[in-house]
């Protein structure tokens, strides 16, 4: 499966991200984004990346953002990759229309790191088509795309995934669709985990941050890789697992949770459990 033409649905980070890596593959790209000037904000992000890795011997940024074609609506593609909010209610009308809108033999990907792929595969007609493509932020310099076979993915489709995401210079690893995956099944307890130290007060924010950096040698901190994801995508993945698992243990920090309440969601609005003034 050569998948020349990708559809990215979903400009934010994510998208952006996986917009830029699939036409530096040299794929042709159509973006589409239903929030107004979020293909703008997308673009413009994807050309900072994309001199970023030029001044380090990467493709030419003119090249590659010449491959990205903003659409007004989803179009025929090869291949679908979603990448929007984690609301399965969102998620489903997007599947549900690009079942109508791609053809047939098209894939239909998601980024999901929590939405059940079987649920998704399900509101179309071709549930073995469907899969899940998780990518992880930044995707130009994170190399791992997490693959999640649905009920009914068929083997070809998850195939021709591995297939793509190797050709894309990232190293795919399988995972069952259950709750969070695996990336999202270690990673949210640790996070909650620290926004608990911080609620108890065991420790302040550079602290915790510290020793995780310095002491498990990870490349950010728990709290600020929390603001990086994002502190609702964080909510909204602990909720996942929470009511996918039946477990009290995933339950959000309710600190989370009122951060989230305050607006205050991380480096995307300027606040998080530290300040971007920047932002
Ligand atoms: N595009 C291009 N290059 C980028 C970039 C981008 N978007 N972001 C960073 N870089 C490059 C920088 O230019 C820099 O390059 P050099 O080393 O050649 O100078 C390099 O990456 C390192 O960046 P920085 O020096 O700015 O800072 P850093 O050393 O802290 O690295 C980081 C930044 C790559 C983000 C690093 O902090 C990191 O790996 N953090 C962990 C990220 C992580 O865990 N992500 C997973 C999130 S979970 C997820 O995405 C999925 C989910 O389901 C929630």
């Amino acid at each position: 499966m050569a998948f020349e033409h990708v559809l990215v649905v979903g400009a934010g980070q994510m998208g952006g991200g996986i917009a830029q890596v699939v036409a530096a593959s040299g794929r042709r790209v159509s973006l589409h984004d239903a929030a107004p000037g979020a293909v703008e904000r997308g673009l413009a992000s994807i050309e900072r990346s994309l001199t970023k890795l030029a001044e380090k011997g990467g493709a030419d940024p003119s090249e590659v953002l010449g491959r990205i074609e903003p659409v007004g609506d989803l179009v025929p593609a090869d291949l679908l990759i979603e990448a929007v909010v984690e609301d399965s209610a969102v998620k489903e009308e997007i599947f549900r229309r690009a079942d109508e809108v791609l053809p047939a033999q098209a894939i239909l990907a998601s980024n999901t790191s929590s939405i059940p792929i079987t649920s998704l595969g399900a509101v179309t007609s071709r549930p073995g088509r469907v899969i899940g493509m998780h990518f992880f932020n930044p995707v130009p310099v994170l190399k791992l795309v997490e693959v999640i076979r649905g009920l009914e993915t068929s083997d070809e489709t998850a195939r021709g995934i591995i297939e793509l995401a190797i050709d894309l210079g990232k190293t795919p690893a399988e995972a069952r669709d259950l709750p969070g995956f695996v990336s999202n099944r270690i990673l949210m307890p640790f996070i909650n985990e620290a926004a608990y130290a911080l609620l108890e007060g065991v420790a302040g924010a550079e602290a915790i941050d510290t020793i995780a950096r310095l002491g498990f040698a990870h490349p950010l901190g728990p709290l600020a890789l929390a603001d990086l994801i994002g502190l609702d995508t964080c909510v909204a993945i602990m909720d996942v697992l929470h009511q996918g698992l039946g477990d009290q243990k995933y339950a959000p920090c309710p600190l989370l949770r009122q951060y989230v309440q305050a607006g205050r969601l991380g480096r995307k609005t300027g606040r998080g459990f530290y300040d971007y003034p920047s932002a």
